[in-house]
């Protein structure tokens, strides 16, 4: 059992609410582009044992099941209904009721965690990231999926009126929930540039890292590695 903050239970309640309509609207509000992002970051991924962070309902670890014969896959959430769902969906998967900043797990684990449009909503980005090392084995691979906000000026004010207007009416109708779809692009607007998610992943330790955009930088793919160990002999 975890003490989550007044932030992390908010965020919590919010996904919860939101579960049973979310794959439905994930789908229909990206015009199931949402799933072609996702197959790129796993198609990154590497090794055998996985962890997805704020797995939510799951997509990303049954697209991991597909790709990988993995003996060990992990999925981590706060969020108990977005995990059940996740739970009936990937059977060979094992799910923890966790927060990201403070992962129950031991030091070097995993070959590869992914996060899928997950590292915004986590309230102390940079406490995750240093779990995420933690958790990795020496060379394993970090691969973050997120929105961000498109580089192109018409296209940028094509999506803000999509976001801010089409959205939150599309998904209050159908979730029930104004608030949740009202949040998501705010929390697009007040996350950080790419070139300062890239310095947070340098800063905690990760190298070679980079960044690269999909679909007219609606959404990036950010990745990373954990320095192996340096052997010295003699
Ligand atoms: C937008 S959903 C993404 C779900 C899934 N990864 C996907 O690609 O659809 C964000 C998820 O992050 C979870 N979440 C938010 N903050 C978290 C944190 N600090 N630790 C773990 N999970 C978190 C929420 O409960 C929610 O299920």
């Amino acid at each position: 059992m975890y003490w989550l903050d007044r932030k992390n239970k908010q965020i919590a309640e919010m996904f919860s609410n939101i579960s049973p309509t979310y794959d439905f609207l994930n789908h229909f509000l990206s015009f199931n582009i949402d799933k072609i992002w996702r197959k790129r970051s796993v198609s990154l991924l590497e090794g055998s044992t996985f962890l997805d962070v704020a797995t939510g309902t799951g997509d990303v670890l049954l697209e991991v099941d597909r790709r990988f014969n993995s003996p060990r896959l992990v999925g981590v959430d706060l969020s108990l209904n977005m995990l059940k769902i996740a739970k009936r969906k990937v059977k060979n998967a094992q799910f923890v009721c966790a927060p990201a900043e403070r992962l129950p797990f031991e030091d070097g684990v995993f070959d590869s965690i992914v996060i899928s449009f997950g590292l915004r909503n986590v309230v102390d980005k940079v406490s995750a990231l240093f779990e995420f090392k933690r958790v990795l084995k020496s060379g394993g691979k970090l691969v973050v999926l997120e929105f961000n906000r498109p580089v192109n000026r018409f296209f940028g004010r094509l999506y803000e009126f999509y976001s801010f207007t089409f959205m939150p009416f599309v998904g209050k109708l159908i979730s029930k929930d104004k608030a949740a779809y009202t949040y998501l692009p705010k929390s697009i607007r007040r996350f950080p540039d790419v070139e300062f998610i890239k310095s947070m992943m340098e800063s905690v330790g990760f190298v070679d890292v980079y960044y690269q955009p999909l679909t007219f930088g609606v959404s990036f793919i950010h990745c990373g590695v954990k320095p192996k160990k340096k052997v010295f002999y003699g």
